[in-house]
């Protein structure tokens, strides 16, 4: 069977429609304000058949039930997840057959692997049904395959680096996020699934945690071109700045970090501030 696919080839049926991601603006040092509103315009979910679509001004805004546009929010928030969680899957079935005749790499990688794959494949179900639950369906948003394409390096330190520590990471916010609107929505099945995703993410984020480390040991080379990937992804998952930034209304942080998830999978105070730190420039933005 082929190894080491590129983002291209993943298998989906016609209801999947793509848009592409612009990486030079996730990876760029420097960002300007029309720049974020240009992404912003691109990545927006757009509803296939509905008119509402996410709107700008919403963004960097925190979700609460009461709002207008939570209902459509809420199915394209799953929509997503269900698309991640399905990358995720992928993801992680790739790194368990691409290097199985790398004698440098203990079995036990592709055994934490396949775990993971037996968790993601629970989870793809899992939001599949919580979709059903806000009313949304499958092939209702774009897809975008940006967390396939981290998936996709030669290097397994620097795949478990992009998607397990910085990926995973994102997905332990989110995933705290829609925790905190399930409760605040009195939607129990809204938390709690996620809650039980959140245990399994925990192990994931540990498992990038792990192997990182172990792969680059006694290589300080190849440890410093994993570390330099790895802002290069925590810069990505930034969204140009964006997150960190305060929503208006409420002063509240939009999408902060889950300190205390974070923590539980391994991350440092310093890890923390890395991935705080990692936000390009915003031109004309004044502090
Ligand atoms: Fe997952
Ligand atoms: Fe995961």
């Amino acid at each position: 069977m082929h190894k080491f696919m590129t983002s291209d080839e993943l298998a989906r049926d016609d209801r999947f429609v793509r848009t592409d991601i612009p990486i030079d603006f996730l990876t760029a040092d420097e960002v300007t304000l029309e720049d974020l509103e240009s992404f912003f315009k691109m990545m927006r979910p757009k509803d296939k058949d509905a008119e509402t679509s996410a709107r700008i001004q919403d963004l960097g805004k925190r979700l609460r039930p009461e709002d207008d546009r939570a209902p459509v929010a809420m199915q394209s928030q799953m929509h997503g997840i269900f698309m991640g969680e399905l990358q995720a899957l992928e993801g992680a079935g790739r790194s368990c057959w691409d290097y199985v005749d790398d004698d440098a790499l203990p079995w036990k990688f592709q055994f934490d692997m396949a775990r993971q794959c037996w968790d993601e494949s629970r989870h793809v179900e899992i939001y599949s049904a919580l979709l059903d639950h806000v009313g949304g369906q499958i092939g209702q948003f774009n897809e975008n395959v940006m967390l396939f394409e981290f998936a996709c390096s030669d290097d397994p330190a620097e795949r478990v680096v992009g998607v397990n520590r910085c990926l995973e990471g994102l997905a332990l916010d989110v995933f705290n996020e829609t925790i905190r609107f399930g409760k605040a929505a009195a939607d129990e099945t809204i938390w709690q699934s996620v809650d039980y995703v959140s245990a399994d993410e925990v192990t994931h984020v540990r498992f990038g945690s792990v192997w990182s480390r172990v792969l680059t040991e006694n290589d300080p080379e190849r440890r410093r071109q994993v570390v330099q990937f790895q802002r290069k992804v925590n810069r990505a998952f930034s969204f140009g700045g964006l997150r960190g930034a305060y929503d208006s209304r409420t002063d509240e942080e939009f999408m902060p970090l889950a300190i205390e998830l974070r923590k539980l999978a391994g991350f440092t105070d310093d890890d923390i501030k890395d991935v705080r730190d990692a936000a390009p420039k915003i031109q004309g933005l004044t502090a």
